[in-house]
């Protein structure tokens, strides 16, 4: 695995953080539809897709915001995995460059301590001005109409890129793909754009492709090699074969 590879970027998606405690979105006992209550306290079950837009953001906030606030919350009572930590591991020694892409937004990577690290979809504990357009540090719950202390209008939210928004950093990420020789994907369904298309540049431009997951994806025909299991076990056998 090693032999002339100096420049990874790894993806990483749910499944990295499932045997932390967190759910994913569409694998069996996923988040896909997510239980709340209407008004009236009765149980309601919301699609996860008419949750994670910006038209559900205009049309019902105090839903939106009370679904990432229940995330938020969860952050509290989960820890990194062996996965995480081992993916810390080699990017504190890989002497190439090293680039780990999240759709996740947790911030169990970081906890482990990974450094080069983009969060492309967004972090929970971050909140937005959806008027000014400024990211603040934010760990409690955010209800609707809450004042962005840069620019004092009522419309701080979720920092979270929706379905049909742009995700962070895509010109970074693009450069950096197109200079891997090693391009590792783990525990991602390949269900949502642009990531599921990350490998296909990758093989464009020559480098390796490398899936980790626990089924076959969506995605899983692109990569060159698959391998099936849980990522707790997969990745720091990767790490080790990487780091020799
Ligand atoms: N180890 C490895 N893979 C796992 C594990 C595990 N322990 N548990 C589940 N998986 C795999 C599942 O088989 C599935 O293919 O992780 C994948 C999770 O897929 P999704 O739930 O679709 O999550 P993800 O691909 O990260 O979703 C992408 O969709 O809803 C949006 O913005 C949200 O970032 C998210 C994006």
């Amino acid at each position: 695995m090693k032999n002339d590879i100096q420049n990874i970027v790894i993806l990483t998606g749910a499944g990295l953080s499932a045997e932390s405690g967190i759910p994913t979105f569409r694998s069996k006992n996923g988040i896909s539809y997510w239980e709340s209550t209407d008004n009236a306290g009765v149980p309601f079950f919301h699609r996860v897709e008419d949750v994670c837009t910006p038209e559900a953001l205009a049309r019902n906030p105090a839903l939106v915001h009370r679904f990432y606030d229940e995330r938020r919350t969860t952050l509290a009572t989960v820890s990194p995995n062996p996965a995480h930590e081992a993916l810390a591991a080699l990017d504190a020694a890989w002497p190439g460059e090293l680039l780990i892409v999240t759709q996740n937004v947790d911030d169990l990577h970081e906890r482990a301590g990974a450094k080069r690290l983009i969060h492309m979809h967004g972090e929970l504990q971050s909140a937005l001005c959806a008027a000014c357009g400024k990211a603040v540090p934010w760990t409690q719950a955010l209800p609707p109409g809450t004042v962005c202390m840069g620019c004092g209008q009522p419309r701080l939210r979720p920092d979270i890129v929706f379905f049909g928004e742009m995700p962070y950093q895509m010109d970074a990420i693009d450069e950096a793909v197109r200079h891997a020789d090693l391009f590792v994907s783990i525990g991602t369904s390949g269900a949502v754009y642009p990531a599921a298309g990350f490998v296909q540049t990758a093989r464009h431009v020559g480098a390796r492709t490398l899936e980790l997951n626990l089924d076959p994806s969506a995605g899983s025909i692109y990569f060159e090699d698959s391998r099936l299991g849980p990522a707790s076990q997969l990745v720091p056998q990767l790490v080790r074969e990487l780091l020799g």
